[in-house]
């Protein structure tokens, strides 16, 4: 597998397989990692309104524009609609363009399967009620923020449209009401949390899976919600020795060879060429089949820390 290797989404358009994940990372150290990750061969990157550093990215990207160093049609840039924007689809979305000075997006999702109060347009705010309970507006269906995505498509915004954290319920919902089908479902998978029947029912269904959190979120969920990495498991640390590769190295194979987009983050320079390194091996067969063993249906990744209520129980 080339490292220009990509997926080819049911829109036509092609993902590259590797991405990189900017939740979490720094404005301040933006430029230098969005710079850097180009130069290293990144084509694809991550955002959301939510992660408040749109902007940022966007400079980072018209410095690579103006420099030469690549063209936009060579990248494949996605960001996310807030849960508050679910009745402001079209004016979320030209926020997010303008901030990041772009003039399509490749792909953009619904963040999360919940519409919550609305509170201004890029706002991204995530109300609580008097009981500290996420403010969930009942009023708004997905069939209607679905529909006002698909519009974003005709208006030539978007090239791509998906979903994000969406269950096997709710993406076979989707794809019955859809016009334009969700390209992708971006869930949290990692070895301790496969998710095998999602990411099948997915890729059955012509919706191809990226993996946010694909590290299990290392040490960065470890401290914000307590969760353990797999990246620390004897398992995974024998078996990227077996290869020569760093346990993220070979976690991030694993995933590949799933058939799964990945979009790992870091904040160093050289765990952005580390992450990148993982297209000259394979791991064999009988390995895969031993990485199954691994699985703890384990959610690193638990919002109900900041919204009062567990939105998956
Ligand atoms: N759709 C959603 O709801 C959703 C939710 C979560 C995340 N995401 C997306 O997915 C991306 C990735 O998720 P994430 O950042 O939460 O988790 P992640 O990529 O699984 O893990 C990031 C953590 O791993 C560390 N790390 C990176 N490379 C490493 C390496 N080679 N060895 C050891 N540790 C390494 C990072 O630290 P350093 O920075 O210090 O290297 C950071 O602590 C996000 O940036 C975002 O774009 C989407």
């Amino acid at each position: 597998m080339a490292s220009g290797a990509g997926v080819v989404l049911n829109s036509g358009h092609t993902m590259p397989i590797i991405g990189l994940g900017v939740w979490r990372m720094e404005k301040k150290l933006i430029r230098d990692l969005i710079l850097s990750a180009i130069k290293i061969g990144y084509r694809h990157f991550d955002c959301a309104a939510d992660y408040l550093n749109e902007a940022e990215v966007g400079d980072a990207l018209a410095e690579a524009f103006e420099t030469g160093l690549v063209r936009r049609e060579e990248l494949f840039i996605t960001t996310k609609l807030w849960n508050s924007d679910h009745g402001h689809v079209l004016e979320a979305c030209k926020d997010s363009l303008k901030k990041l000075r772009l003039d399509y997006l490749d792909l953009y999702l619904i963040h999360f399967p919940v519409a919550t109060k609305h509170t201004g347009v890029g706002s991204t705010s995530s109300a609580l009620d008097e009981n500290g309970v996420l403010e969930i507006d009942i009023t708004i269906s997905l069939e209607t923020t679905w529909h006002a995505m698909e519009e974003l498509v005709g208006l030539g915004l978007v090239r791509s449209i998906g979903i994000s954290n969406y269950d096997i319920f709710l993406t076979r919902d989707c794809l019955a009401y859809a016009k334009i089908k969700p390209s992708v479902n971006q869930i949290e998978t990692h070895p301790y949390f496969q998710r095998d029947s999602l990411v099948k029912f997915c890729q059955k269904h012509g919706v191809s899976v990226t993996a946010h959190t694909p590290l299990g979120g290392s040490t960065a969920n470890a401290e914000l919600f307590g969760s353990v990495s797999s990246l620390d498991d004897p398992a995974i640390k024998g078996l990227a020795e077996k290869y020569k590769r760093t346990p993220a190295q070979f976690v991030l194979r694993w995933g590949i060879q799933r058939d799964i987009v990945v979009i790992p983050k870091s904040s160093k320079l050289e765990r952005l060429q580390e992450n990148f390194e993982v297209f000259d091996f394979e791991i064999s067969e009988e390995d895969m089949e031993e990485m199954k063993t691994l699985d703890r249906k384990y959610r690193t990744n638990q919002p109900a820390k900041f919204w009062g209520i567990d939105l998956y129980a």
